[in-house]
C-alpha cells in the first residue's frame, strides 16, 4: 500500500523523522530552510499532511492551492498561524500540542520573572563591562518576589502552572484575569482569586501574560494599560508577540512607567524592535520558554502521532477543528 506523502517544514529531531518515516512518504526540511509562502505551496502540493512549528502560515491562499492537504499538525500549543475556519470550510484538520509543555514553559515564565525583577541581565552585563569595582548597599538592586502579588493575564493550563508555583512556592498572593474565570476548586487549588482587567493592572507587582494571541488579545497591553500599573511593576511577555505593544512597552521602560519587563516573544520576531534592545531594564529571550529538549520532543511526537492518527486511523489526538 503506498504511504500518505507528508512535509515535515522545518528541522526536527531525526528519531521523530525516523518515527514518521515508518508511517509516511516524508519530505524533510533538516536544513531548516525557511521558506516563503510560494515555497512552502509548492512543497506541499502533493502532500496530505502537514508538520508545521507554529511559524508556517496556512490560510485560505495556501488551502487553495492545495486541495489534496487533510491536516496540519502544529508541534506547539499555540496556533496563531492557523486560520482554522479556513481549514474547517474545506475539510482541513489542524492540530496542536498541548499539554506536554505546559510545566516547562511554567518554569521558563517564572525564570523570566526571576531574572527581571531580581535585574540578572543587567546585573551580568555590568559585571563583564568591568563596572564593579566594589560592594554598595543599593547595586543593582531589585524588587522583591517572594510575598508580593503576582498578576496573571490568562489562566489556562500554563496560567494555573504559574500560579501554583508562586501561591506555593513563593508565597505570592496570586490575582488572575480570564475570560472566563476558573470554578472555585482550581481556584484553591491555584491559590489564586479572580480580578478585573483593571484591578489586574493596578495591583500586580508582576504581571505576567499567558493568553493565546487573537485579534481581541492584540494589544491587550499598550500605552494606557502600562499607564494602570505600579511604577514598580514588571511586566513578563511569555504568550505570544503582539500581545504587548512593543513601541509602548519600550517608551514606558525608557520612562520608568513600569519598572521592568522580561519579553520571550515580540511583534514581528525574530526582528525585535531596536529601541527595546537598548533600554537596560528589559531581559529578552528568543522565544524559548518550551524549550527543554524533552519538552521539545514530546511536543514533536504529539504532532506526529496527530498525523498518524489522523491520517492512518482517521482519529487526531488533540484536534482543534
Ligand atoms: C508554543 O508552543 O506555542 C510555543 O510558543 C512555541 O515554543
Amino acid at each position: 500500500m503506498t504511504k500518505p506523502a507528508i512535509l515535515v517544514t522545518r528541522a526536527v529531531f531525526p528519531e521523530v523523522l525516523a518515527h514518521l518515516r515508518q508511517y509516511f512518504e516524508v519530505t524533510d526540511n533538516q536544513d531548516d530552510v525557511v521558506w516563503t509562502p510560494a515555497e512552502l505551496i509548492a512543497q506541499l502540493q502533493s502532500k496530505q499532511g502537514a508538520f508545521t512549528t507554529g511559524t508556517q502560515r496556512i490560510d485560505a491562499a495556501l488551502l487553495a492551492a492545495c486541495p489534496g492537504l487533510k491536516i496540519c499538525a502544529n508541534m506547539t500549543v499555540g496556533f496563531n498561524n492557523f486560520d482554522v475556519a479556513a481549514m474547517t470550510a474545506v475539510g482541513v484538520k489542524a492540530t496542536n500540542a498541548p499539554d506536554v509543555l505546559t510545566e516547562t514553559t511554567a518554569d521558563f515564565g517564572f525564570a523570566l520573572l526571576l531574572a527581571t525583577a531580581r535585574r540578572m541581565a543587567e546585573s551580568e552585563h555590568f559585571l563583564r563591562a568591568g563596572l564593579w569595582k566594589n560592594w554598595r548597599y543599593d547595586l543593582l538592586a531589585g524588587s522583591e518576589v517572594h510575598g508580593s502579588t503576582l498578576g496573571i493575564l490568562g489562566m489556562g493550563r500554563i496560567g494555573q502552572a504559574i500560579a501554583r508555583r508562586g501561591a506555593h512556592g513563593f508565597g505570592m498572593k496570586v490575582i488572575y484575569n480570564n475570560r472566563s474565570r476558573l470554578d472555585a476548586a482550581t481556584e484553591a487549588t491555584c491559590g489564586a482569586s479572580y480580578v478585573s482587567k483593571a484591578e489586574l493592572l493596578q495591583q500586580a507587582d508582576h504581571l505576567i501574560l499567558v493568553l493565546p494571541y487573537s485579534p481581541e488579545s492584540h494589544h491587550a497591553i499598550g500605552a494606557l494599560e502600562l499607564a494602570q500599573m505600579k511604577p514598580t511593576a514588571t511586566l513578563i511577555n511569555i504568550a505570544r508577540g503582539g500581545i504587548v505593544d512593543d513601541a509602548a512597552l519600550a517608551v514606558a521602560l525608557k520612562n520608568h512607567v513600569i519598572a521592568a519587563a522580561g519579553l520571550d516573544v515580540y511583534e514581528g520576531e525574530p526582528d525585535v524592535r531596536p529601541d527595546l534592545l537598548t533600554v537596560a531594564n528589559v531581559v529578552l529571550t528568543p522565544h524559548i520558554a518550551s524549550a527543554t529538549l524533552p519538552t521539545r520532543r514530546a511536543m514533536a511526537q504529539l504532532a506526529a502521532d496527530n498525523l498518524v492518527g489522523f491520517l492512518l486511523h482517521g482519529k487526531a489526538l488533540t484536534p482543534l477543528n
